[in-house]
């Protein structure tokens, strides 16, 4: 038998792989997927059965999330029975230039490997705490619930259920803002129960924003806020000691602020991981997905595949102005303008078909075409230096003695502006700041202008 990942037909893949069976799989299955390749690295995307050895993990998918609150009183969580429908395929849409993915899903492998086989059931030293930091949008949270998802599968054998309960802490502080250390100790109690009583079942506990309750004590000292998330802290502190000698319980945590949180709550950490933003190569593959995605849901019609970025640097070479060249090269934009999270990324080819398409199809030339549109500066180079001049010369005038000549010149500036496009006016503490787009608006425009506008000096 032999596993060909290479993109072909996927009828005439799987009967390569299935001959006879055929048929009886396909009654049976809904569909069969050739995951991962663990092992040293190959060139070569053919392997015969004689040199790898294969696990098969056959599972059906939950459809329904349910919140803790209905069955047990556990408002600040919701729960959802694991493999569900809602996190299937996140994992393979994550693209990460480094390893991450690899490295946690080994880690976690290894952590359960080793509690599965101690025979008294106790966990080692390392805590199974993973925390994930790094920018906002940088897939973060999809990381944690993909790895859930991965994680039931494997242990399908080994314990009859898994359950990924996800904590909101944001919400857990702001509704019960005065106990919030009563909120995390009861919390904390529940999962307990949940991994005594139904040792059958996994627990992946998810905690986004860990930060609400696990910031630094050392700066907390002063006032009542500061005391109630100091208690929170040690709350969480106490909730970790007490749960993670079971061998059926994973806390998996996120946040942006890693610098704020408490030294405590990192020397706990069994992995400590930093998420960043994605690299050009990463940059590349997330668009390609995403627009591919758009070409099998039948939103754009194409009947080109679209290279990897590897095949699509070669092509570019020898034309600049097909489909992976083009690609490329909004590739190389995005990676020009820094702080583009995968978040922002991948709602990008959607966003800019939704608002530029006019006609009732949409091909790759035009799908390219709108998104190089949204990607568009404001302004060429020699014209944003005009207008910055004229941010000034506003600024200027509103700390100034109305001077009705000047009134009437600037009045008929804001003409001439208002006829080349849309002109925004920004007040803030420090600055008073106007843009013109001579083009469509687009949020992130608008972001990188108001990050290059912060550097700026500040004027009296
Ligand atoms: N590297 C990436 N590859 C593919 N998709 C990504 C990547 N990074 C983010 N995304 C997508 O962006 C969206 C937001 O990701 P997610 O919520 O996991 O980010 P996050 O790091 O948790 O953000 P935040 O810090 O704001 O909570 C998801 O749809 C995710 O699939
Ligand atoms: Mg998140």
């Amino acid at each position: 038998m032999y596993m060909n990942t290479a993109l072909v037909d996927p009828d005439i893949a799987a009967d390569l792989r299935l001959g006879h069976h055929l048929p009886l799989v396909k009654k049976t299955l809904q569909s069969l997927k050739v995951v991962e390749y663990l092992g040293p690295s190959a060139e070569e995307s053919t392997f015969s059965s004689k040199n790898v050895r294969i696990e098969v993990y056959v599972y059906g998918l939950y459809g329904n999330a349910r919140s803790l609150e209905e069955d047990r009183h556990f408002p600040q969580a919701e729960l959802t029975p694991m493999p569900h429908i809602r996190f299937e395929g996140i994992w393979d849409e994550l693209v990460f230039t480094d390893n991450i993915k690899e490295d946690l899903l080994w880690m976690m492998i290894n952590i359960l490997r080793f509690s599965l086989r101690s025979s008294d059931n106790s966990r080692g030293e390392v805590n199974p705490l993973i925390l994930l930091h790094g920018p906002p949008g940088t897939g973060k949270t999809s990381l944690c619930q993909g790895l859930a998802q991965k994680i039931a599968i494997r242990l399908r054998s080994q314990y009859d259920h898994t359950t990924l309960v996800q904590i909101n802490t944001a919400t857990l502080l702001s509704k019960y803002y005065s106990e919030s250390a009563k909120q995390v100790d009861e919390i904390f109690t529940k999962i307990a129960c949940l991994c005594q009583e139904e040792p059958n079942t996994f627990t992946c506990v998810l905690i986004d924003e860990i930060e609400s309750i696990a910031s630094s004590r050392e700066f907390s000292t002063t006032g009542d806020e500061s005391h109630d998330s100091l208690r929170a802290t040690n709350a969480l502190l106490t909730g970790l000691d007490k749960t993670n000698h079971y061998p059926n319980v994973i806390f998996l945590c996120t946040t942006n602020m890693f610098t704020a949180l408490d030294d405590a709550f990192l020397d706990r950490c069994g992995l400590k991981r930093e998420v960043a933003i994605p690299s050009l190569p990463s940059q590349y593959q997330i668009i390609r997905k995403r627009l591919q995605k758009l070409i099998d849901r039948g939103v754009i019609q194409t009947d080109e595949s679209l290279l990897s970025h590897e095949d699509a640097r070669l092509c570019a070479e020898l034309d600049s102005r097909n489909t992976p060249a083009r690609l490329l090269a909004i590739a190389q934009l995005i990676n020009s303008c820094p702080g583009m999270s995968g978040r922002s990324l991948t709602q990008l080819p959607e966003r800019a078909v939704l608002q530029h398409l006019r006609e009732d199809e949409c091909d790759m030339d035009m799908a390219l075409t709108f998104i190089e549109r949204v990607l568009k500066l404001p302004q060429p180079k020699a014209q944003e230096t005009e207008s910055y001049v004229k941010v000034e010369q506003t600024e200027k005038k509103l700390s100034s003695i109305p001077d009705p000549q000047a009134e009437k010149h600037e009045r008929k500036n804001d003409i001439q502006v208002e006829q080349h496009g849309t002109e925004i006016e920004i007040r803030g503490m420090k600055r008073t700041l106007r843009m013109l787009f001579e083009d469509d608006l687009d949020i992130e425009v608008l972001q990188r202008c108001i990050a290059e506008a912060r550097k700026r000096p500040v004027q009296e």
